[in-house]
């Protein structure tokens, strides 16, 4: 189920380091990534869309996992970015990631953060309200600089992993609808504006999708709007940006495509539609975020108290929680795990395991098989790369846990562990 390696002595190997040493040099939790399978996703994609002899960009969207070495990484695998706010935008700064290879995203941006953007000579701005527009104008005309902009569009699809919703008229915080007009009145506001260069369309339909035909359907519809505007204004989108979403797998539940089939069919469905309205090809973007790291990743714990009520459950508690991994507690999320230093024994347990918050919500995973488990045994989740650390919180005032990447047997602290310092540093005195 899981890409990791299990030693001779029968603990978890992540990109050739033993966990179990991991876990005493560093503490726990301890998000451990295999950088080598980040790398072999990134290319993936990259591969795919040259093999295929189609212009495109693979933009890593840093919300999944973002911090300074990551960057780095996403860098020399020659990914583009997607960042959603100020502080993303910072970190890719801090990375020396390449400018014109990133992407501004959000429903809110504040003028501070399309200025920053601006100022830093961003390859693009993904457009997705009236007022940014208004604010975006502004500060083009006050730097008398250019700006590339793309058109996020709600298309009417919402895919919810394994079923697609359409509706009519679409309800979401994102985007200018296509439905009623308002993707039009973007447009015209937008290509009329000296400053500003529209060079497509995008759309995001969802995320931890499992099949093709959601994003069939995005097509179809953003080529609908694209028909009509080559008709009406003579436009034709150089690049289409279609999100990103594509499933991982969590647990043997879910059955992700191979990367490439994205790809590949997403071409196909392009060239259908390019063909058909005689257009020229676009650039095609993508924006993953979970598939690039999400496997990449596991977390460690060391278990402490156990409680068993007979015949009921067995709850064993570990050092973290919903305090690194909120998705179980906020989305009901599943994931598997093993007991890193007893990897290859025989399961003979079924354990519940539960986090340290004080909140009976704070649970990781739900009557799991595992070996017998015993006190400062420890646990390692999988699948906890992607929005696992990034939404990790201070609840309870827990420190946030450390980051260490893993390559070909050696180990490297990316993000230090919090310290109560850390914790309280914001905090003034009142009395
Ligand atoms: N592009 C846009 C515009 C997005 O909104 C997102 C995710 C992505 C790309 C990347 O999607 P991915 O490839 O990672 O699925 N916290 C949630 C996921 C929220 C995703 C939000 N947008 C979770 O833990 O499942």
């Amino acid at each position: 189920l899981h890409p990791f390696k299990i030693s001779e002595k029968g603990h978890l190997m992540v990109g050739g380091v033993d966990t179990i040493d991991l876990a005493k040099k560093y503490g726990t939790p301890l998000f451990v990534y295999d950088v080598s399978i980040i790398r072999k996703h990134a290319r993936a994609y990259v591969d795919t869309f040259k093999e295929l002899g189609v212009k495109a960009q693979v933009a890593y969207a840093s919300k999944a996992f973002s911090s300074i070495a990551m960057l780095q990484v996403a860098k020399q695998e020659n990914l583009s970015l997607d960042v959603v706010s100020q502080g993303e935008l910072y970190t890719a700064l801090q990375a020396d990631f390449p400018t014109e290879k990133i992407h501004l995203h959000g429903n809110n941006k504040s003028y501070q953060e399309i200025e920053m953007a601006v100022e830093n000579k961003i390859g693009c701005i993904v457009v997705d309200n009236f007022y940014e527009i208004e604010l975006l104008t502004e500060i083009l005309e006050k730097h008398e600089t250019k700006m590339d902009v793309l058109i996020r569009v709600t298309p009417g699809i919402e895919a919810h992993t394994h079923d697609y919703i359409l509706t009519g008229n679409e309800d979401s915080k994102f985007g200018f609808d296509l439905a009623n007009g308002q993707a039009d009145k973007a447009f015209l506001k937008l290509s009329e504006h000296k400053w500003i260069n529209v060079k497509g369309l995008h759309c995001h339909i969802g995320s931890q999708i499992f099949e093709t035909d959601g994003f069939v359907m995005a097509i179809h519809r953003l080529f609908d709007t694209l028909k009509s505007w080559k008709k009406v204004y003579d436009f034709q989108a150089q690049v289409l940006n279609l999100g990103g979403g594509f499933g991982i797998r969590y647990t043997d539940h879910d059955e992700p495509l191979p990367l490439e089939n994205y790809a590949t069919v997403l071409i196909e469905e392009i060239s259908k539609e390019v063909k058909k309205h005689d257009m020229t090809f676009p650039e095609i973007w993508i924006e993953p975020g979970r598939s690039i790291v999400g496997d990449a990743c596991v977390t460690l714990y060391s278990v402490g108290s156990t409680k068993e009520i007979p015949g009921i459950r067995k709850y064993v508690s570990v050092d973290g929680g919903m305090t690194d991994n909120l998705r179980p507690a906020l989305y009901q999320a599943k994931y598997d795990a093993i007991i890193a230093n007893k990897a290859n024994n025989q399961n003979e347990d079924e354990v519940s395991i539960a986090g340290k918050c004080c909140e009976s919500g704070d649970m990781l995973i739900w009557d799991i098989p595992l070996p017998n488990v015993e006190a400062n045994d420890i646990i390692a989740v999988f699948s906890t790369g992607a929005y696992g650390y990034a939404m990790s919180n201070h609840y309870n005032r827990f420190p946030k846990a450390a980051v260490v990447f893993c390559e070909e047997g050696i180990d490297k602290l990316v993000i230090k562990r919090e310290d109560y310092q850390d914790v309280a540093k914001n905090d003034l005195t009142y009395v």
